[in-house]
């Protein structure tokens, strides 16, 4: 089957559609009880990672489930890191115990085939093809040079960011050796994932949006556009650019190289539309939090949503972030059926 012929890819690509496809960031997640059980069965969250057969099995599970248009593979964006030389533990929020401090530690950061340093991934891609049969796309995805560095310069996730806005603009020559190495790793893994079997691939640059503008172009916008321009197979596998809170960096996101920019839920879509939409296909947009509401509100919100982008092609259904672990899966499943009955052409 020619990966065009999945509803989740022509859109991706503006083509022609029946209804707007719609998965879920995080949609293998605490909220369904049926990962939460194999995670216990795996040990922690990293062993769930890296135990391909169990990470395969929890990708799978909201096709299943929730009936979505695609598995999104289930890893991290930190996972990769360890392969670099980095100690990473979860509790559940990731921190490094080896935090980056000086030029030499970005020098120590090593850079190792994906085959070596990741093979769980290849595996847990392989085993899902093999189980869906191509019932829908399987999705592959890393993280953005600069969310990386964050996490890898602050040790953990931040408010702040103190250190690593002080590496920024104390050190630019350091900022940029590091952005440098991840984007390198980051061209080799997605690759990887693509010879595996990804069939779109989505950067998560979730922390670029604390930026501004001029910042953005210096220190994200040359080496996440290497990244788009590198991708192997690009008239066949998409790719989504995904920030979180990054409407100042809207038009630069769309001069990536990436086929869709995945949008959070502060913006209007519609807006996003004739800004950007010329360019690049949109993912998003449902604040997350819409899920807690009853299901007559979710249908309400969802059907705002669709009617901004009037019927456009163009268009991937998601929410603004991840879902959060608290959603009761009814309601989620709400959402996917609203999309699905209103969005039909
Ligand atoms: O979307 C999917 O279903 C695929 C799997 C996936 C996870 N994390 C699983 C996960 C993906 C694509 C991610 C991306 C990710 N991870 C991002 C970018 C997107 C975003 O959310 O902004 C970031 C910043 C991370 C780093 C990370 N991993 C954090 C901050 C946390 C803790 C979150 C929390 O809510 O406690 C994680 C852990 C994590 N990654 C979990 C899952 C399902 C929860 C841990 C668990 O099951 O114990």
């Amino acid at each position: 089957m020619d990966n065009h012929e999945h509803l989740l890819i022509r859109a991706a690509f503006k083509k022609p559609v029946e209804r707007t496809p719609v998965w879920v960031m995080r949609q293998a997640g605490r909220y369904l009880s049926e990962y939460r059980a194999v995670r216990e069965q795996a040990g922690d969250f990293l062993s769930l990672c890296m135990n391909p057969e169990l990470a395969a099995e929890v990708s799978i599970q909201p096709l299943e489930l929730m009936e979505v248009d695609a598995v999104i593979m289930f890893s991290d964006i930190l996972t990769p890191l360890m392969g670099m030389g980095m100690e990473l533990s979860f509790d559940p929020s990731p921190k490094f115990l080896n935090p980056i401090k000086s030029e030499r530690d970005i020098e120590a950061l090593k850079l190792v085939d994906p085959d070596v340093s990741t093979p769980y991934v290849g595996k847990i891609l392989n085993i899902i093809r093999k189980e869906i049969n191509n019932k829908v796309p399987v999705i592959g995805f890393a993280g953005g040079p600069f969310t990386l560095a964050s996490y890898l310069v602050e040790g953990e996730g931040s408010k702040l960011f103190s250190k690593f806005i002080k590496m920024l603009f104390d050190s630019p020559q350091a900022a940029h050796a590091l952005m440098s190495k991840l984007t390198q790793m980051t061209i080799q893994y997605l690759n990887y994932q693509i010879e595996n079997g990804a069939q779109m691939v989505q950067l998560f640059d979730t922390w670029a949006g604390i930026l501004p503008i001029d910042d953005y172009m210096e220190f994200v916008f040359p080496y996440v556009s290497q990244i788009f321009s590198e991708l192997d197979k690009k008239s066949e596998v998409p790719s989504v650019y995904y920030i979180n809170g990054g409407h100042q960096l809207l038009k630069a996101m769309s001069k990536t190289g990436a086929t869709v920019v995945g949008l959070d839920w502060r913006y209007d879509i519609g807006i996003a539309n004739q800004l950007i939409g010329k360019d690049v296909a949109l993912q998003g947009n449902l604040n997350p939090n819409i899920l807690f509401c009853r299901p007559e509100i979710i249908k309400k919100k969802t059907a705002e949503i669709l009617s901004k982008m009037k019927g456009e092609n163009g268009h991937i259904f998601n929410l603004g972030h991840g879902i959060d672990k608290n959603v009761n899966p009814e309601h989620l499943k709400c959402m996917i059926k609203a999309v699905k009955e209103l969005s039909k052409r």
